[in-house]
């Protein structure tokens, strides 16, 4: 069975890189000079498709190329959480240590601001465009004028939806992620908090961010089980995302959330975790249980921004889930090179519907980060290392 298997990767290996090799639509871009190298596309594009099951393995018609030194933009939604500064940066280094003229900015969290952003990018003549939207649903007029326009158009960390208009979405597992931060909160409670049963409350992101929900679905899959048999109680009764989203990821609103749920329903009564997902809003919990008298919660995070790098060190918090920025941005910049080599979109790992299309996710792993595990996590990330003393 296993030589089969391997029988069949090999097959479909060589067949890749035979695909790769025909890849068509290279003439029509000679001054493309600085192009990646083909190796690196196949390899990329090998690698996955051991991964990507066979009905995920169509790929949209090969593209002609594009001038090695383009100009790509990049419309992030804020600057609020480390992870997207870190990208403002990243994105610019990469993408201009790649040859390109890179446009990069960030809207503030203002859908209309972001629509101006990538309006004028497509006016300023960028072949590719990256968006990690505001508003995952709100693009779809200036999306598809760019599409029109022949630009190759990447979601970036967040899902672009309802639209017709998105070639792919590079992204950590956005349910995965979830799942691991659902996860997280149980091993934390059964491990610094005694037997069960655990009082618990739950946090969501901002309702706009598609990342949202499927944060919060994920981790209920796992959470769901032990709140039905009694070992995790939701005190306040409050377990709809809707209830439990905190508009524009703004911690202020988390912690004024938790402030009021600690005065209704906790008076007398010892509050054990809460599922946070992101770190700023786990900060913001932990503030807010400390405030009221409360011991630490145990509490889920995700971006291992520098501070819950230092709290988790110092045992002031649980956990985190680390979605290395660096990562994420040189797999899109990898991507935006095979489209300028005249490739098509790489085979993706796995798909997702966003209303009106498949659309290809090219998604990484992300990884649960505690106290146990954070030198390992972080071995070869000199900044966060420097923070563990
Ligand atoms: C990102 C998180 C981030 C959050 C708020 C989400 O879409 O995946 O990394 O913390 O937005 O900025």
């Amino acid at each position: 069975m296993k030589k089969c298997l391997s029988a069949l990767s090999m097959l479909s290996l060589v067949f890749t890189i035979i695909l790769a090799g025909c890849g068509g639509g290279r003439t029509a871009d000679t001054t493309s000079t600085t192009q990646a190298p083909a190796a690196q596309t196949t390899q990329a594009a090998a690698a996955q498709t051991t991964q990507a099951p066979a009905a995920q393995t169509t790929q949209a018609p090969a593209v002609s190329g594009f001038a090695a030194d383009a100009v790509v933009g990049v419309s992030l939604p804020w600057l609020g959480t480390q992870n997207w500064a870190e990208a403002n940066d990243m994105f610019k280094t990469q993408l201009a240590a790649a040859g390109f003229k890179p446009i990069v900015q960030q809207a503030d969290n203002k859908v209309p601001q972001q629509q101006q952003q990538i309006e004028s990018m497509i006016q300023n003549g960028a072949k590719v465009i990256v968006v990690g939207p505001v508003d995952g649903s709100q693009l779809g007029t200036v999306l598809e004028e760019a599409a029109a326009a022949g630009i190759k158009i990447i979601g970036y960390d967040r899902l672009l939806e309802n639209t017709t208009a998105v070639d792919g979405v590079v992204q950590f597992g956005s349910v995965k992620t979830g799942e691991l931060q659902g996860q997280a909160l149980l091993d934390g409670l059964a491990k610094l908090k005694g037997a069960g049963p655990y009082n618990i409350e739950l946090f969501g992101g901002g309702p706009a961010d598609p990342n949202a929900p499927n944060f919060f679905t994920g981790a209920m899959s796992v959470l769901q089980p032990k709140i039905d048999d009694g070992t995790l109680v939701v005190v306040s009764g409050q377990k709809d995302f809707t209830q439990c989203a905190t508009l524009d990821w703004d911690n202020s609103k988390a912690q004024a959330r938790m402030d009021s749920l600690l005065a209704g329903f906790y008076s007398g009564k010892k509050i054990d975790g809460v599922l946070c997902p992101n770190d700023g809003i786990a900060r913001a919990c932990i503030t807010s249980c400390l405030q009221a008298g409360q011991d630490t919660p145990v509490t889920s995070g995700l971006d291992a921004e520098n501070e819950t790098v230092q709290w988790i060190w110092q045992g002031k918090e649980y956990s985190t889930v680390a979605k290395p920025t660096d990562a994420l941005v040189g797999k899109t910049v990898e991507i935006i090179k095979t489209l300028q080599a005249g490739n098509a979109m790489p085979i993706p790992t796995s798909t997702t519907n966003n209303g009106k299309k498949d659309v290809a996710l090219y998604e990484l792993p992300p990884v649960v980060v505690t106290k146990d595990n954070i030198k390992e996590v972080f071995a070869n990330d000199p900044g966060r290392l420097d923070l563990l003393k």
